[in-house]
């Protein structure tokens, strides 16, 4: 069985609704790589800087601080008006100053799932993972629910004693403890308390800061690091459904928790003080289920790309999500040195019956648990539409406009629109406050995922919908019925790409494939907060949860692998992915079905069970990362800016798809262009590997040398992809280039886009 069997998954709403544009009173001031001054050193820096835009005025310098940055790299938060931060960027020594952003969890899409999963001790075959319980993972995001089952400490050993992290334990009313399972616990009030003008709360008072400590309000954050790193349970289900047992991909990694996000969102410099934080407490993964909005800003006005810039440049693996919104183009989280995920779905649905009067069963998604006791009248919404609303308005069940004499006791067939923030769960609530007795949503979008409707109902896509619609529309007293859902497994191929899943290409620099990897993100059941719903598991659907799932992969690796950089873990992941669903077809993307390419999963799904002997690795130095900046148009002042070092950059700068990439990538080719790779053997000493490339349309891609000789572990060879134009071919075409050996296969994408100066030749 495909490791992504395990990850069975339900879900439930959380809404993070984030309203637009406001104007921050608090910027983040990057001033690069760190320098050897003490922290005192650096704050009186900080405040000698701050002084200068303020007049000379150390109190109000003082009064403006928010943050100092020191641990990785050095900058500060300060509240500033527009124009101190303008004067500020001007000052020698800053790199960037950016507004204190807000960023997103990548939940919008927020369902369920379910979870079933084998035996506590689960390894991958012919590998000990045991050296789990050394891999500490940090968690960005919104804080832990330390009594949940799944972070229970029986049989952890002690703390590892290299660990220099703190558990912050907040006000004491939150009753905030770590133990051997989560081992490290700050959070970060400073640059959203600055945002938001919450100068005083009182904890529990007011909905947006419940607790003022690491424990999670919300569940996002439980959920995430549950599915890396959630111990075993047992009976684990979401109100019978799914019930079975579950784990995290490494149930005994350690677990630091930075809860950077509140329930308004998770603000940079609040951020960038996590990054900072974990650098210097010794995480060695990073795993952030957050991101900018799309499209994505320069790197070094980012707090994500900056942090994990310096994450990695220490050592950390920083992974992250792609984002929920679903069009081309719109995945975010694009720097090269982080590992972006993709969401897929698994091979188990909720499916509820909907029974229509003539006997036509029609399966739609849900996690209501609602029974209905008989059929009764389905009408469209709108049909139903209440006073100033028009039919089409009505159609989409928006709140109070529906009219409750004409929904009393039906059916109501309601419209989704888009994948908008409005949420479907709400919809229910409107039908059930008119008096409905069931909804079908037609989601022609993301029909796929399951909501814990207020009353019986069930999402459908565009084609049942159509077909609910047509039987509604031709049949003279219309009823139907419609039924729990039960977990059914494989009726459909899997998995399939989920349609809000954010998408390539690369807005910033379409010579790095973005997203890296696809993994299950679908309906998943994992820990929950019962602060936010009495209960302790919940099914959430989004790039959130997919993160986490190769977090929980690159522990084992680095478990098994300690001393492997983070780019070697990423190309192990990467290289091993699948293209290929359960059936052994193309893996196929939602919502029409189409079959998927690199913009949709980047290099794959996640292969669990490859990941351990991946034969070959293309490995980067942060050294690499720096020629990549030169590459992207860094000249060497604003290069030595960003890491705080003497580097230079070699001129002329190699071509930005030459960065030692596990996907190659080519987005401007005129008629000939080659792009150099160099892997490192980590598979047996003595090996062979052929090349085998499956070509882009209209491309011919020859690859010297076409065989590779190793004769030692650690060996590193060059290799060239050379692509020419054949024949014409529009937009982006996809292929791959194999390493193949007697045991082994290293697979990376190829994506190519011909110029359009250049059509005219062919
Ligand atoms: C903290 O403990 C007190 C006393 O046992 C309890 O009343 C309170 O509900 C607890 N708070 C939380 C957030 O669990
Ligand atoms: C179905 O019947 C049960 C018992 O007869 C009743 O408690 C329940 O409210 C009914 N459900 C609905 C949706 O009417
Ligand atoms: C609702 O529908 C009933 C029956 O068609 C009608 O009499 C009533 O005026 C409507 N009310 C509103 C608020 O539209
Ligand atoms: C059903 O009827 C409505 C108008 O009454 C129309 O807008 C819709 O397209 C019809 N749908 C189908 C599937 O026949
Ligand atoms: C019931 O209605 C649906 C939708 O109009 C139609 O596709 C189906 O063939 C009908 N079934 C029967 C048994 O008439
Ligand atoms: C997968 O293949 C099996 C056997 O060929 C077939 O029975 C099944 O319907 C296929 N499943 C899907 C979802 O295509
Ligand atoms: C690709 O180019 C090489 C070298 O020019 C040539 O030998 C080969 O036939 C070409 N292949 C195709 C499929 O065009
Ligand atoms: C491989 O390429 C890198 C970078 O282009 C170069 O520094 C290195 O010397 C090359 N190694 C060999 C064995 O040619």
């Amino acid at each position: 069985m495909a490791l992504y069997g395990i990850w069975y998954l339900l879900s439930f709403v959380a809404f993070v609704e984030i309203t637009c544009c406001f104007s921050s009173q608090v910027y983040v001031v990057y001033m690069g790589g760190k320098t050897d001054e003490s922290q005192d050193e650096v704050l009186w820096r900080n405040n000698q800087l701050l002084a200068a835009v303020h007049g000379g005025s150390m109190k109000k310098a003082r009064e403006s601080h928010v943050y100092s940055y020191s641990n990785g790299f050095r900058g500060f938060a300060a509240k500033l008006t527009e124009e101190q931060a303008l004067a500020m960027a001007d000052m020698p020594d800053v790199v960037s100053v950016f507004p204190n952003s807000r960023r997103q969890l990548h939940t919008t899409h927020s369902w369920d799932f379910m979870g079933l999963a084998p035996d506590e001790a689960m390894e991958i075959p012919g590998f000990s993972t045991k050296n789990q319980e050394n891999v500490v993972i940090g968690f960005i995001d919104t804080g832990v629910w330390p009594e949940s089952p799944s972070f229970h400490d029986d049989q952890m050993p002690p703390v590892p004693a290299r660990w220099k992290g703190q558990c912050q334990s907040g006000e004491s009313s939150s009753n905030f403890t770590c133990n051997r399972k989560i081992i490290g616990a700050r959070y970060y009030l400073s640059g959203y308390i600055a945002e938001n003008q919450i100068n005083e709360f009182s904890s529990g008072s007011d909905g947006a800061v419940k607790y003022k400590s690491p424990r999670d309000s919300s569940g996002h954050g439980s959920h995430t690091a549950s599915i890396a790193a959630g111990r075993y349970v047992n009976n684990m289900n979401f109100y019978g459904l799914a019930a079975g047992s579950a784990r995290g991909g490494a149930s005994f990694a350690r677990i630091a928790v930075y809860k950077t996000c509140w329930d308004s969102g998770c603000y940079d410099a609040d951020i960038l003080a996590a990054f900072d934080d974990a650098i210097r407490d010794g995480v060695d993964i990073l795993s952030l289920s957050l991101g900018p909005d799309s499209p994505q800003g320069d790197y070094f006005n980012d707090a994500i790309s900056v942090g994990s810039f310096h994450a990695t440049s220490h050592g950390i693996m920083v992974i992250s999500s792609a984002g929920n919104v679903g069009t081309k183009g719109s995945v975010t989280n694009l720097a090269p040195w982080m590992l972006t995920v993709a969401a897929g779905s698994t091979d188990r649905d909720f499916a509820s019956a909907i029974v229509l009067g003539n006997r036509t069963v029609i399966l739609g998604e849900s996690l209501s648990t609602i029974k209905m006791n008989k059929s009764v009248t389905i009408i469209s919404a709108s049909q139903a539409n209440a006073g100033y609303f028009t039919p089409y308005q009505s159609s989409y069940c928006l709140e109070s406009s529906l009219n409750s004499t004409k929904t009393r006791g039906k059916i109501l067939v309601c419209h989704q629109a888009g994948s908008s923030s409005e949420s479907k769960l709400v919809k229910s609530m409107v039908v059930k406050k008119a008096g409905g007795i069931g909804m079908i949503l037609i989601d022609e979008y993301d029909g796929d995922v399951a909501v814990p409707f207020a009353i019986p109902a069930a999402s459908v896509g565009k084609r049942a919908g159509d077909r609910i619609l047509s039987y509604v529309n031709h049949t003279r007293r219309p009823r139907a019925l419609i039924l729990p859902p039960r977990t059914i497994m494989g009726s459909r191929p899997a998995p399939l790409v989920t349609s809000f899943s954010s998408k390539g290409p690369n807005s910033l620099n379409p010579d790095i494939l973005k997203p890296d990897i696809a993994a299950p993100g679908l309906n998943i059941l994992a820990a929950w907060s019962p602060a936010a719903r009495q209960m302790n598991f919940n099914i959430l659907s989004g790039t959130s949860m997919a993160c986490p799932h190769v977090t929980g992969i690159a522990a084992l690796i680095k478990a098994v692998y300690p001393s492997w950089s983070p780019s070697a873990i990423k190309s192990a992941i990467m290289t091993t992915a699948s293209v290929l669903d359960q059936n052994g077809s193309a893996i196929k993307a939602e919502p029409d079905g189409r079959v998927a390419n690199a913009f949709d999963y980047g290099s794959g799904f996640l292969s669990p069970v490859r990941v351990l002997d991946p034969g070959l690795v293309y490995d980067s130095q942060p050294s690499n990362y720096k020629t990549f900046l030169c590459s992207i148009g860094y000249d060497d002042k604003s290069l030595r800016l960003v890491t705080g070092d003497k580097s230079v950059c070699i001129r002329p700068a190699p071509p930005a798809s030459n960065l030692n990439y596990p996907a190659i990538s080519v987005p401007n080719i005129k008629s000939s262009f080659s792009v150099v790779r160099s892997v490192t053997n980590v598979g047996d000493s003595k090996s062979i590997y052929r090349a085998v490339v499956s070509p882009p349309s209209g491309i011919n891609v020859t690859v010297v040398p076409k065989v590779l000789i190793f004769n030692n572990y650690g060996q590193k060879i060059n290799f060239t992809v050379n692509f020419r134009v054949a024949a014409p071919s529009k937009g982006y075409v996809f292929g791959s280039l194999l390493w193949k050996s007697k045991d082994r296969r290293v697979t990376s994408p190829l994506i190519v886009r011909v110029s359009s100066f250049n059509k005219g030749l062919l």
